[in-house]
């Protein structure tokens, strides 16, 4: 392994955005380059796993020469390649995990499977150097809902689930039934910012429940119903349902912190944490509760390749004779942050 600080070379694939990064060990982010796929799969509403897997084979190959080039690198300069190995689309995941080997076996540095999950779990401390273990962790983004207790590099405890539907995804049939498109979080949180939050009585699933896990299935359905009733306008259902979504999560957090006990420190990430409204309803919470606060600039809050470059970073870090056969590594469409979690009903899907 280099001399400190290390650099990583990190690649995304396992939703719908090609991505390649390098990262320092101290923080520095040297390049980095992200392919959306947005166009491809807008006009089926959501995306498409047979086309997202092939345009992450067609684009990743030159991304990772150009990311290199940004940086003026050749891949002997870098310390270790890390890869989403999951969870996520199997095709796509496989495509970044298979390059990752490539490079591995090619360049003779190792290979760190990174879950995607952690990348967005250790974000924040990639943004901030004063973050240190343990935080409270709020992951939400299209595919997740999770509240969890970060207790250091590869110890996690999750407090929270949701039983059926991603916020993310909330946001993103809160779209779709309003016409808006995808990806449909910023598209209804700017629509919100026409309407009267307080103007459609909507659900808030769960709230007050004895356990701190999240359901938005109901509140989906809801504003389908609102929506079909033709007595509100769009505007006024948007904001209405990124209200009852911050409601509820206010409400689950402030469970879960109950049952945690006191934590220095309250931390957002993931795609939804993009969120503006949300992200000020969180800051009270933790200001109220005297918990430093902490969200990732918005382009670390989506998917990105930074974030799993700094994974790699944190677990080079963590061991720094790191070593094992990157073909040993395998890609897994499922893979909890943390195994020890019960299962939680109707939650086996996503979680
Ligand atoms: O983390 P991410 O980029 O991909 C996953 O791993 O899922 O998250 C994407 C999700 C999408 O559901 C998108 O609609 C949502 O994050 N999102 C937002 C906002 N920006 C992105 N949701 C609400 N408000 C936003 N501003
Ligand atoms: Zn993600």
């Amino acid at each position: 392994m280099g001399s400190d600080p290390h650099i990583v070379l990190g690649i995304e694939s396992s939703c719908d955005e090609t991505a390649v990064a390098l990262v320092t060990s101290d923080r520095r982010i040297l390049a980095q380059r992200i392919a959306s796929q947005e166009e491809e799969h807008a006009p089926y509403g959501g995306v498409v796993p047979e086309i997202a897997a092939r345009a992450h084979a067609q684009r990743l190959a030159p991304m990772l020469e150009a990311v290199l080039g940004d940086a003026g690198l050749s891949l002997d300069a870098v310390d270790a390649i890390a890869a989403t190995a999951g969870p996520g689309l199997i095709g796509g995941v496989m495509v970044g995990l298979v390059s990752g080997k490539a490079l591995a076996m090619a360049s003779g540095k190792p290979l760190i499977a990174v879950n995607h999950l952690e990348g967005h779990a250790l974000s924040p401390r990639l943004a901030d150097e004063t973050l240190g273990f343990p935080y409270l962790l709020l992951l939400v983004s299209g595919g997740h809902c999770q509240i969890l207790s970060v207790e250091g590099v590869g110890t996690y405890r999750r407090l929270a689930t949701t039983i059926d539907d991603a916020l993310g995804e909330a946001f993103d049939k809160t779209a779709k039934i309003l016409g808006l498109g995808y990806p449909g979080g910023p598209k209804v949180e700017r629509l919100a910012m026409e309407g009267d939050p307080k103007s459609v009585p909507l659900p808030r699933p769960l709230k007050g429940s004895k356990e701190p896990h999240f359901s938005f299935a109901g509140l989906k359905s809801a504003v389908l119903r609102a929506h079909e009733s033709g007595d509100h306008s769009d505007a006024d259902i948007a904001a209405s349902f990124q209200q009852a979504a911050v409601d509820c999560l206010i409400d689950r957090l402030e469970k879960a912190l109950g049952q945690a006990g006191p934590h220095p420190a309250l931390v957002v990430a993931g795609g939804v944490a993009a969120n503006q409204v949300i992200r000020s309803a969180l800051e009270a919470l933790a200001s109220r509760h005297q918990m430093q606060f902490v969200a990732p600039p918005l382009q670390l809050c989506t998917d990105n390749a930074a974030m799993i470059a700094w994974a790699g970073c944190e677990r080079l870090i963590q061991t720094p004779d790191f070593a094992g056969d990157p073909l040993d590594l395998k890609a897994r469409p499922r893979w909890p942050l943390d195994p020890d979690a019960e299962a939680v009903r109707g939650a086996g899907v996503k979680a």
